[in-house]
């Protein structure tokens, strides 16, 4: 069986790596990666190649940036010649970018079995560019892997056939799993001058947080109020960098003390500012999961989450508007806050990617074809 899994965007790495992992252990299976290059610096791509181990693409697509049409159909383009000349049994696409969209899209018109994994994940709000990349794309696939219970319910109500649906766990929390470790002995707190458990990690690239002057503003004032109570580390996606320099914040952002802006972290090296936090402030979907495996703290600045799990049983809580004395006001209450939940979703362990391995080989009953090559056949 030959799959075809697809990254493109930073959170993609850390999700393809244990599956390419797991599909390589098994001897019937031909694991080839498609980079889109959606995200392409050093710092939100090889370095994710280099630190999860994953090996060089075997096909680079190198669409860069651009509109959300632009990006995906460059991805349609470039990615429907590489399923034509590679006929793999499955595509595989995971998360909810605009490269999950664009390559689910072109394996289902070629009539290629399509899995998604992290399906059914729903915020409700479909003025989120993800959100419409999650509804298309689940509607769209043969086999649906789930990463916590809201994903089944929203599957459920949308008629998905319940055959196709398997709830497995978390794969972004296996490459927490592998790499904890690593993590752990870096000593990257330590050189950056600061004490473990006493600052504040933060991360911030929604377009509805930093697309607008007005709410650079409010971020700028959000890190001046935080800085008074402790240090602030914030590791900037260039997203930010970009509108921060656009609207003439630099001076401002360089002139507040205890502030450390680092550009993009690698995997072990975010892992490690994660772990010793005392507190993630963010809007990033991945970090709200692996802050509530962590059990540290997690300020969420969105009004929405499609991952709920990590309110009702993480760490994780919604702040629904980028207002800097709201936001002031849930830390004051979340670093007094001494009992923290202590459980873990279920199925979060480190093994989701051989269960979803274990699933598509079980399914992949190879089916001869007249023409003699083979077909997954899924429906067995
Ligand atoms: C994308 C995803 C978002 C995800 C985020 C993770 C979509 C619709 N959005 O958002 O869901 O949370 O990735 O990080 O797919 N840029 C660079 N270098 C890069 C990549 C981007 O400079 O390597 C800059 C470019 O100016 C680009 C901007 O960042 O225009 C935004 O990149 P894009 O991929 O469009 O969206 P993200 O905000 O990164
Ligand atoms: N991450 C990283 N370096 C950073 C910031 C985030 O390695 O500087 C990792 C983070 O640990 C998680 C993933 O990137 O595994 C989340 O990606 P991001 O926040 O860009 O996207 P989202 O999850 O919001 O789609």
């Amino acid at each position: 069986m030959k799959v075809l899994s697809v990254v493109g965007a930073r959170p993609n790495f850390m999700k393809v790596a244990p599956l390419h992992r797991a599909f390589s252990r098994q001897l019937n299976v031909v694991s080839k990666i498609v980079h889109t290059g959606q995200h392409y610096d050093e710092r939100m791509s090889d370095i994710f190649f280099n630190q999860l181990e994953l090996p060089e693409p075997d096909y680079y697509l190198g669409v860069g940036s651009g509109s959300h049409a632009v990006v995906t159909a460059k991805i349609m383009i470039a990615f429907e010649e590489i399923v034509l000349k590679e006929q793999p049994d499955l595509v595989l696409v995971v998360g909810d970018v605009n490269s999950t969209l664009a390559c689910a899209l072109v394996a289902k018109k070629l009539n290629i079995k399509l899995a998604h994994v992290e399906a059914g994940l729903r915020s409700g709000d479909r003025e989120m560019p993800e959100e419409l990349n999650r509804i298309v794309t689940d509607s769209i696939s043969d086999l649906l892997f789930v990463t916590e219970h809201s994903g089944m319910v929203h599957l459920a109500r949308e008629g998905v056939d319940p055959d196709k649906i398997f709830f497995v766990g978390n794969v972004m929390i296996d490459s927490l799993c592998d790499y904890r470790e690593k993590a752990e002995r870096l000593r990257l707190v330590e050189s950056l001058g600061l004490e473990h458990n006493k600052f504040v990690l933060m991360t911030m690239h929604r377009p509805s947080n930093v697309d607008a002057a007005d709410k650079i503003a409010v971020i700028l004032d959000l890190i001046e109020g935080l800085c008074e109570k402790m240090p602030v580390v914030f590791s900037m996606h260039p997203r930010t960098a970009k509108n921060i320099r656009h609207f003439g914040f630099e001076e401002r952002l360089n002139n507040i003390s205890d502030l450390k802006i680092l550009p993009p972290q690698g995997y072990i090296e975010f892992l490690s500012l994660m772990k010793n936090s005392r507190i993630i402030v963010t809007d990033s979907g991945g970090i709200q999961e692996e802050s509530t495996f962590l059990k540290i703290p997690c300020l969420t600045i969105r009004s929405t989450t499609e991952r709920p799990i990590t309110i009702t049983m993480g760490t994780n809580v919604l702040i629904p508007k980028l207002d800097a004395k709201l936001i002031l006001s849930h830390f004051n209450k979340r670093i007094e806050e001494v009992a923290l939940p202590t459980g873990t979703p279920p199925l979060w362990d480190g093994k989701t990617a051989q269960r979803i391995t274990d699933i598509i080989c079980s399914k992949s009953l190879l089916k001869a074809k007249s023409n003699g090559a083979s077909k997954l056949n899924i429906d067995a």
